[in-house]
């Protein structure tokens, strides 16, 4: 399997690095070997259609820059150009965007459609506006389209999701799916700090982006919960207009306080119910499962013939998104093989 990685950072190199250590396993287990045919940052494209070595590359990114690298380029080139030039079969997206300015990633994943190539994103915004059109684009292009790391990382909210309403009704889910809020809400519970004290110590241990609005502003949730709604419906007909949204600015010491002393604690919590979708801060049982220290994220599943059903895990990291990655990959290896 040729994979071309769009965006190397965090995530991208969190990929290249279990490609790097699980290369034998990976073969031994299901006769899959995928190769790194190309990888592409902001300024810079290295590809190589007979593989490029992961462990060569991770060092020129975190040294002298992937420019050093033989069949570096400038990275102004198209995506289908990429496509091209590197023979992928499966291109995997882990690029920057936003709900305000989507188009790029849309595009770079409308490419890949358009030339019958797989796509994985962890790129959230796609997906909060146009995730119908892209998966009638995957599907028009008959290829497989994975984004199982953009809701919880390597906790797999979105398998559980749709796994619980294959055969049953899912009648509710409520969870957290946002660690830098979490740690701000759990640092005002703790510590009985303002707001603006628990952001300013979020933004010093490098929990939060250099503007916060998208994830204290309940932005992130937002999106994340339009994936996992379309997901367990089986049919993307949610976009992040249809979510009803507040964030954490608004809450006080007092609300805190008086929380605490209902035995409760103040969380932002997604939630999808018959009602719609809705993310706000609420008040959860204190111990409960959606009381949860500092970055995790958690989800409750309510199914008219089970439940709760709870799972939590990390929501972030490089490598904890990369290995949702992985998952999808095997996925796709695992279907289209002949
Ligand atoms: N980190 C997580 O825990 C996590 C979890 C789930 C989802 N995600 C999502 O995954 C995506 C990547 O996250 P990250 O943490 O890896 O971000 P990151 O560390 O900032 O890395 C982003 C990478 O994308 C590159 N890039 C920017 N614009 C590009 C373009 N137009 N074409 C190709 N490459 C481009 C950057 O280039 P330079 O290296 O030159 O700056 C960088 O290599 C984001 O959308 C994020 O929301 C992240």
């Amino acid at each position: 399997m040729r994979i071309l990685i769009l965006g190397f950072g965090t995530v991208g190199q969190g990929l290249a690095e279990l490609l790097r250590d699980s290369g034998p396993w990976l073969d031994s287990r299901y006769g899959l070997r995928p190769v790194i045919v190309g990888a592409v940052d902001s300024k810079t494209g290295v590809i190589d259609p007979a593989g490029l070595d992961p462990a060569a590359l991770l060092e020129a990114k975190q040294g002298i820059g992937m420019a050093s690298l033989r069949g570096a380029k400038a990275a102004s080139t198209s995506t289908a150009d990429l496509i091209g030039r590197s023979q992928a079969d499966v291109i995997v997206q882990a690029v920057p965007s936003n709900l305000s300015s989507p188009a790029g990633a849309i595009d770079q994943l409308r490419a890949a459609f358009a030339s019958g190539r797989h796509a994985v994103t962890v790129t959230k915004a796609p997906l909060g506006v146009a995730m119908a059109d892209l998966v009638a684009a995957a599907s028009r292009g008959g290829v497989r389209f994975r984004y199982s790391g953009t809701v919880g990382a390597s906790t797999p909210f979105l398998d559980a999701a749709a796994t619980l309403s294959k055969a049953d009704r899912l009648v509710s889910v409520e969870g957290i799916f946002n660690g830098t809020t979490n740690f701000i809400l759990s640092a005002m519970h703790e510590f009985g700090t303002s707001y603006q004290a628990a952001l300013d110590q979020a933004t010093k241990l490098g929990y939060t982006e250099t503007d916060p609005s998208n994830d204290v502003d309940g932005i992130d949730t937002a999106v994340k919960l339009v994936i996992l709604a379309n997901h367990a419906a089986g049919e993307a007909t949610r976009t992040f207009g249809d979510v009803k949204v507040q964030g954490i600015r608004g809450v006080t010491p007092q609300q805190v306080a008086a929380a605490k002393s209902a035995g409760k604690v103040i969380r932002l919590i997604g939630r999808i119910d018959a009602h719609g979708l809705r993310v706000s801060p609420e008040q959860v049982d204190a111990g409960g499962p959606l009381d949860l220290p500092g970055a995790t994220n958690a989800a409750v599943f309510t199914t008219a013939t089970c439940g709760p059903v709870i799972l939590r895990g990390s929501g972030a990291g490089g490598r904890h998104t990369a290995s949702a990655i992985l998952r999808d990959l095997v996925d796709i290896w695992l279907t289209t093989r002949r």
